[in-house]
């Protein structure tokens, strides 16, 4: 049944917290419960995405479905699929050999819980399931459905997040440009993002002048969102739930131009991804609205 937009929403954040509600309650289901006591993996894919995070790339897929009027139950997995794979991306990216991180969303990371040997193998079933998931999504065409497995793969993939966080790993510790960090930071955050929307506008039934401004939206989104994520870092910023100042000593686009005009080029991202949603048709829409919230504090 399509959730319809006319419906009065008095408060927007009551709107997205039971959506957010309504993913977490799907994603209890499709994760897989321990089978014994000892069985740490299912225990860890438990821990690590249910665990409270914003929900981000679940809700840019729901609303901007909620956007186009498509949106109906089978949306719901593929949400679930998209933060599982985010879940994986975090398990990884707090390890010793990468960012080496012990707190995430509030909680000891889950190398830290489990061990180094859970966390690897926990992510890998985290991303396995996550396509599972979407292969599997009630209600979806053949044909889409092999097309948002391919879009969820290629977002990950050597040509997504995974170049990102190398690019962000290796090429982080010398100095580089604010081009190439742009492009880490693109590859490693934005490629959820875009698979969010390019999901979307798959299961909404958009022509291609509506994807490529989708497209738009969700890249410059990401683009704000890992600048944000990155001035928290450095400022030491409370109430992230992760330990602050892992990427120091990286080559980020505040370490280049400070916070100031890091914050000045967030608000640019910003006002070009409301001129994609005004050129949809979208401006004060739901994705307007999420825009608002995540980054209110930003401006
Ligand atoms: C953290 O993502 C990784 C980045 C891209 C900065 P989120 O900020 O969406 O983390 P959760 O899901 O809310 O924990
Ligand atoms: C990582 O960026 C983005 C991912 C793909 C996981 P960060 O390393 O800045 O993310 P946080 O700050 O640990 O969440
Ligand atoms: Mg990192
Ligand atoms: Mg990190
Ligand atoms: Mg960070």
């Amino acid at each position: 049944m399509a959730l319809s937009v006319s419906d009065p929403h008095p408060d927007f954040r009551q709107a997205l917290g039971a959506l957010r509600t309504r993913v977490d309650t799907r994603l209890g289901e499709l994760l897989p419960s321990p089978t014994h006591p000892q069985d740490s993996i299912a225990a860890a894919m438990r821990e690590g995405a249910l665990a409270p995070g914003k929900r981000i790339r679940p809700l840019l897929l729901l609303l901007a479905l909620q956007d186009l009027d498509q949106l109906d139950e089978g949306a719901f997995d593929v949400a679930c699929a998209l933060e599982m794979i985010h879940a994986a991306s975090l398990f990884l990216d707090d390890m010793p050999c990468m960012d080496d991180a012990s707190l995430r969303r509030g909680r000891p990371t889950i190398h830290v819980q489990f061990g180094e040997d859970v966390a690897i193998l926990a992510a890998v079933a985290l991303l396995s399931h996550a396509f599972s998931v979407a292969a599997c999504a009630p209600g979806v065409a053949h044909p889409v459905r092999t097309r948002m497995v391919c879009l969820l793969s290629q977002a990950i993939g050597p040509q997504g997040l995974v170049r990102g966080q190398y690019a962000d790993l290796r090429e982080g510790r010398q100095q580089r440009s604010l081009d190439a960090i742009a492009s880490a930071n693109q590859l490693k955050t934005g490629s959820l993002f875009t698979a969010a929307v390019e999901i979307a506008a798959l299961l909404g039934r958009c022509d291609a002048l509506q994807r490529k401004l989708l497209f738009g939206f969700a890249v410059e989104l990401g683009h704000a969102f890992q600048l944000l994520d990155d001035l928290d870092d450095s400022l030491g910023s409370h109430q992230t739930g992760k330990d602050s100042g892992k990427d120091e000593g990286k080559s980020t686009v505040v370490s280049l131009l400070g916070a100031d005009h890091t914050r000045q080029r967030l608000k640019e991202h910003l006002h070009r991804a409301e001129g994609q949603l005004a050129r949809l048709g979208l401006a004060g829409g739901w994705l307007h609205q999420l825009l608002e919230c995540l980054f209110a504090r930003a401006r």
